[in-house]
């Protein structure tokens, strides 16, 4: 019985992390957050300016792939809420875009640290956007 349960628990962890990712949003989400981990690391780095310039021009195009499709929670806001949820939305991933742009020209300036300074914002615009989004919630 034992067995049993720890199979169940270990079942339904699986679908649980399967389906956060399985979504088309969940997979372009996934792309960015590689690079922007990359990105995070390597920042400060002058010897690899070029590299992160690129890798910011890979989340550009992320962030456009995100933008083009909903979240998964959106079939369920009511129907005369929903115009204001895609609204936000979006505002709230061009908010990130500009984030991007900020390191990209500080990058582009030498200016190291000021670009490494952005992350603490991303973090937080990638907190609310999940919590206001419910992109833990299960699907
Ligand atoms: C700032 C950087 C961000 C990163 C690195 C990021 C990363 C991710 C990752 C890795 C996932 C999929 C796996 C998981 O459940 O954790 C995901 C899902 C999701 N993210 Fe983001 N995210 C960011 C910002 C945002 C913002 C600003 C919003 C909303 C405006 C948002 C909305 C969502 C939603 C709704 C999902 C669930 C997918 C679905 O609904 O189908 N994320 N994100």
């Amino acid at each position: 019985m034992k067995k049993l349960f720890t199979f169940l628990a270990i079942l339904a962890l699986g679908v649980q992390v399967a389906s956060a990712e399985d979504t088309p949003l969940g997979k372009a989400m996934s792309g960015m957050n590689k690079s922007m981990r990359t990105l995070k690391k390597q920042v400060a780095d002058p010897a690899k300016k070029a590299e992160n310039l690129e890798l910011i021009g890979k989340i550009k195009a992320s962030i456009e792939d995100c933008k083009k499709l909903e979240p998964s929670y959106t079939p369920k806001v009511p129907a005369a809420e929903k115009p204001a949820f895609l609204a936000k939305y979006k505002e709230q991933m061009d908010s990130v875009a500009q984030s991007f742009a900020t390191i990209e020209t500080a990058l582009k300036a030498d200016k190291f640290d000021d670009a490494k300074a952005v992350f603490e914002k991303l973090s937080e615009q990638k907190e609310k956007g999940h919590k206001d989004f419910h992109a833990d919630d299960d699907k």
